[in-house]
Parts: structure tokens; C-alpha cells; sequence
């Protein structure tokens, strides 16, 4: 089938390229030249595992093209993917749809065969009524139907994600457009993955319901780890009693500075504008914004706690940037409110990242990025694990002590255990935990 996927962005490189991967002919179009000649060269706008191998196979394989016209590559799909960015709407935190809207107004332009429109871009409920009007108001005579089909890939596990998923989505009550749907993702309908047929809004609501649910999960656990350290109670093990009962399960359980990214941050409060909009409070994911975004500063508060309340003249040392492992992604990093809120307090803050900290450093000029962990280590007051790396989960806790100034680990993604790291002669703290 021919696919034409819009935005050479995280979601649509990645479900392009494993389009092209299950047989398909994929074109993906960004405006973005320099993004598009890069991609020709190869040269992947983001990390990704196993993306960039991905890609060279497929555009080797001739399934897998790269384009700046949309125009061009309108008339010759059967499919065609709306992945651009839906960033939050400045000052109301309203999804912003004008990229899509202007990719709608440009296909309606130049539809020319029977096609099937897909918003895989993350689109509050409605949006798919909105993008039928504008297709059908360029005057097209010819035969389109616009379906929803939201994505749920996780960065950094993207294209297992794609490849083997819980679930596919696909919001239609066109016939026509099921059926084309199930072609395109036909080699994991014959590996039975569920797919579930729902109504266009459905779908919609289906994508922001979950990303909520699952922050809502993370969140739930972070304040029973505060409730834990008050209470000498240890957050693994609730984590665990909880999780291994079937109704709850033991994913998105584990405590830590709390949710950053470019989805649940942006998803939550999309929610919330569409739920105020509608006169139907979701009041639940309106607490769960509010706590994950003060947990991130407090966070940093937490550490000067631990040097005795007093974070002036002190030196350290944050080990992981990213707002989470495997990605070089920076977008609502817990890293950067625990930062500032050490800077505040009048720390020196060294850090390391293995991917992010070239796009960290713009946005925290006043952190020294060190080469490594050893050297962000060096000198320093505390040694923080902010993004639990697999890099920093067997750290030479010897080394460690003998650069640092003071052996005092806080580990915020709980990567260690007490007795081990105490036994190395650090004070350690962690989160939830004694
Ligand atoms: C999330 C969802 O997991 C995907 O299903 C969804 O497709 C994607 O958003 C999206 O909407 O595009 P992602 O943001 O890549 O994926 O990352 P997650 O692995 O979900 O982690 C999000 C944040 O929650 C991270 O900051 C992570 O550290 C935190 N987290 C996650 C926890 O603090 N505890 C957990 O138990 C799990």
C-alpha cells in the first residue's frame, strides 16, 4: 500500500519507518528542509534505538522516501498520516491544531484518489469532525473518509511498541475505512494483536484517557511514597502488594521525581481544557496535574534536606538529564525544577547525561555539564541520580567516594539498595524508602 506519513517527527518517523518495515511504501513529508535532508543522509533528528538501522534498511529497501511536498505526495497515497505536533496552546494549555489543520487544508488541495485520512497526531475529541470539513471544504469530488488511529508508543521502546502492540486503535464508522486501516497494519492483525474498531471520538478520548490513567497511576505512587517515608513504610513493597493483584498490576508503579515528557505533561492538561470546555470536570486529573508539577521542584528541596537543609556553597552532582532513560529528550524534565530549585538555593550544579545534555544545556545554562559521571562526581557535595540510566544502576560506588567530597548519594528513581550503597559508606536517600 502507499502511505504518506506527515511530520518526520518522533511518532511519524517511527510509525513510517515500521510501515515501511511491514511492506508498505512510505513517504514521509516535514516542511523542515534541513530535518528532510539530514534524513536523506541518514542522519536521525532524534535518538531512538534502533531507529537509524531501521530507516538506512527500508530506504535501501526502496519502501522508505523522505519529501518537503506535501502536494506531491498527497495524490499517489491510499493512506494518509496527520503525525505533526500538537504542542499545548500558550496561556491555556488547549492542544494547539493549527499544524494540523493547515496538513487538512493542503490534502483537501490536492486529493486526486479514493483516500483515507488518519490523525495519528494526539487530537482532543473532535478534531477528526474538523479535519472532514476542512478536507471536503477544498471541494474535492473524490471519494476520502477520515479516521482516527491514536498512537501509544513510549520513547526509547518505540519500535517494539509499533511492532508488538497491547492494542491498535482505529477510530471509524466507515466500512471502507476499517477495512483499509486493517491493511496497513495487516502483519499484526494476522499476529492477532487486538484492534479495536470505536467510533472516531472514541478513539480521541481513548488516547488522552490513557496517557491521564497512567499518570494518574505514577502519581498515586509518588505521594504513597511520601506517605511512606513519614509512616516507615517502604514504597517497593506497596508497590509490589498492590501491583500483583490482576485489577491493579505492577506497571507505572514506580515512584520517582515524578512524570515529565512530551505526552502526559501535555496530555493532562489537554484533558482538562476539554473536560472544562464541556462542563464535566474530571477532578482527579486536575489533582494529578497539580501534584506532579510541584513534586519536580520539591525534589530539589528533597536533596538539600539531605545536606542538612542548607544547599549554599554546596557542590552537585545530577546524574541524568533526560526526563527519562534512552532518549535524548528534554521536553518538562524533572531535571531541569530540580536544577533551578538547587540553583536557588545557591548550589553549584554539575551534571551528566549520556544523550541529553545537548539539548539540556540551553535550558539550563547555569549547570556544568561534566564528561562523564566520575567527573560530575568530582568534588561534590551529593551525587544525585535523576534518570535511572542503565549506566548509573552498577556505578563504582569506590570511585565515587574517592572523587566526590562527601559520600552522599540521593537516588530519586530508587536504582540502588539501602544496605548495599550504605555498606559502600554512603549516606544514601532515596524515595519512599528508609
Ligand atoms: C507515554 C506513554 O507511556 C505512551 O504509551 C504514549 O504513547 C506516549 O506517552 C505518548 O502519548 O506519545 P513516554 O512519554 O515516552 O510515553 O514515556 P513513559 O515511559 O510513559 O514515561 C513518562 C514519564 O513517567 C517519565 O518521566 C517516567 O520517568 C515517568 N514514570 C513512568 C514514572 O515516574 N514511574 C513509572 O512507573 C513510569
Amino acid at each position: 500500500m502507499r502511505i504518506t506519513m506527515v511530520g518526520a517527527g518522533y511518532v511519524g518517523l517511527v510509525s513510517g519507518a515500521c510501515l515501511a518495515d511491514f511492506g508498505h511504501e512510505v513517504t514521509c513529508v516535514d516542511t523542515d528542509e534541513g530535518r528532510i535532508a539530514r534524513l536523506d543522509q541518514g542522519i536521525m533528528p532524534i535518538y531512538e534505538p534502533g531507529l537509524a538501522e531501521l530507516v538506512a534498511n527500508n530506504v535501501k529497501a526502496g519502501r522508505l522516501s523522505f519529501s518537503t511536498e506535501l502536494a506531491g505526495a498527497v495524490p499517489r497515497a491510499q493512506a494518509i498520516f496527520i503525525a505533526v505536533g500538537t504542542p499545548s496552546r500558550r496561556g491555556d494549555g488547549h492542544a494547539d491544531l493549527s499544524f494540523v489543520y493547515d496538513v487538512a487544508d493542503e490534502i483537501g488541495r490536492n486529493l486526486r484518489e479514493p483516500t483515507v485520512i488518519v490523525t495519528k497526531s494526539t487530537v482532543p475529541v473532535g478534531t477528526g469532525d474538523e479535519v472532514e470539513r476542512r478536507v471536503g471544504e477544498a471541494g474535492t469530488d473524490v471519494r476520502f473518509a477520515v479516521a482516527s488511529n491514536p498512537e501509544f508508543l513510549r520513547e526509547g521502546a518505540a519500535i517494539s511498541d509499533f511492532k508488538r502492540p497491547d492494542r491498535i486503535v482505529i477510530g471509524s464508522d466507515d466500512d471502507w475505512a476499517r477495512h483499509v486501516m486493517s491493511e496497513v497494519y495487516r502483519p499484526l492483525f494476522l499476529n492477532r494483536a487486538p484492534i479495536l474498531f470505536t467510533s472516531r471520538r472514541s478513539a480521541e478520548l481513548i488516547k488522552y484517557a490513557a496517557n491521564a490513567f497512567l499518570a494518574t497511576k505514577i502519581t498515586f505512587i509518588n505521594e504513597m511514597a511520601d506517605l511512606c517515608e513519614k509512616v516507615g513504610a517502604d514504597v517497593q513493597d506497596i508497590a509490589r502488594g498492590i501491583g500483583l493483584d490482576n485489577r491493579i498490576g505492577t506497571k507505572f508503579l514506580h515512584a520517582g521525581p515524578g512524570f515529565g515528557g512530551s505526552c502526559f505533561p501535555k496530555d493532562t492538561l489537554a484533558l482538562l481544557k476539554t473536560a472544562e470546555d464541556h462542563g464535566s470536570p474530571v477532578r482527579i486529573v486536575e489533582a494529578v496535574a497539580k501534584v506532579n508539577d510541584t513534586r519536580k521542584r520539591a525534589m530539589g528541596r528533597k536533596v538539600i534536606d539531605v545536606l542538612g537543609g542548607e544547599a549554599r556553597g554546596k557542590r552537585i552532582a545530577l546524574l541524568g538529564l533526560t526526563f527519562k532513560p534512552n532518549t535524548d529528550d528534554m521536553r518538562d524534565a524533572p531535571s531541569i525544577a530540580i536544577a533551578q530549585a538547587l540553583l536557588d538555593g545557591g548550589a553549584e550544579v554539575v551534571a551528566y547525561d549520556p544523550e541529553g545534555m545537548d539539548l539540556a544545556g540551553p535550558l539550563m545554562p547555569q549547570v556544568t555539564m561534566a564528561g562523564s559521571a566520575y567527573a560530575a562526581a568530582e568534588g561534590a557535595d551529593a551525587v544525585v541520580i535523576v534518570t535511572e540510566w542503565d549506566a548509573f544502576r552498577a556505578l563504582d560506588l569506590g570511585r565515587i567516594r574517592q572523587v566526590a567530597k562527601t559520600p552522599v548519594l540521593v537516588d530519586l528513581r530508587n536504582i540502588y539498595d539501602p544496605a548495599e550503597v550504605r555498606a559502600a559508606g554512603f549516606h544514601y536517600a532515596s524515595v519512599g524508602r528508609q
